[in-house]
């Protein structure tokens, strides 16, 4: 594996009670949302049954997916209802005004 950067474009795009999602290399998908002041990359699948969580809904600290009502610490990405499952994070930069999601690629 190695790790590449992209980048997600202007961090203005996505202000305060947004969010986008974006299309990663491999056909999965990246949930980017404003929250607390910063910005949260998500993998846009729910770890319980792989509903889309740009779907879901955020109260407070939380996001709750609308499959199931599994609801998600957007601190620690931890389940509140089932500890042992959480959200999958990505690295996540702003430089210069502009978003760079770290992700891992095939060594090729
Ligand atoms: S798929 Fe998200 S709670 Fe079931």
């Amino acid at each position: 594996m190695a790790i590449a950067e992209i980048s997600l474009g202007p961090a203005q795009a996505i202000p305060r009670g947004k969010r986008a999602v974006f299309d990663l290399p491999g056909g999965s998908q990246v949930l980017v949302l404003h929250h607390k002041k910063r910005w949260l990359a998500i993998e846009n699948r729910c770890p319980h049954a792989g509903a889309t969580l740009s779907e879901g809904l955020i109260k407070g600290p939380s996001l709750m997916c609308v499959w199931h009502g599994w609801t998600f610490d957007l601190e620690s990405g931890v389940c509140r209802t089932h500890p042992e499952t959480s959200l999958k994070f990505f690295p996540l930069r702003l430089v210069e005004g502009e978003l760079w999601l770290q992700i891992e690629t095939e060594d090729k």
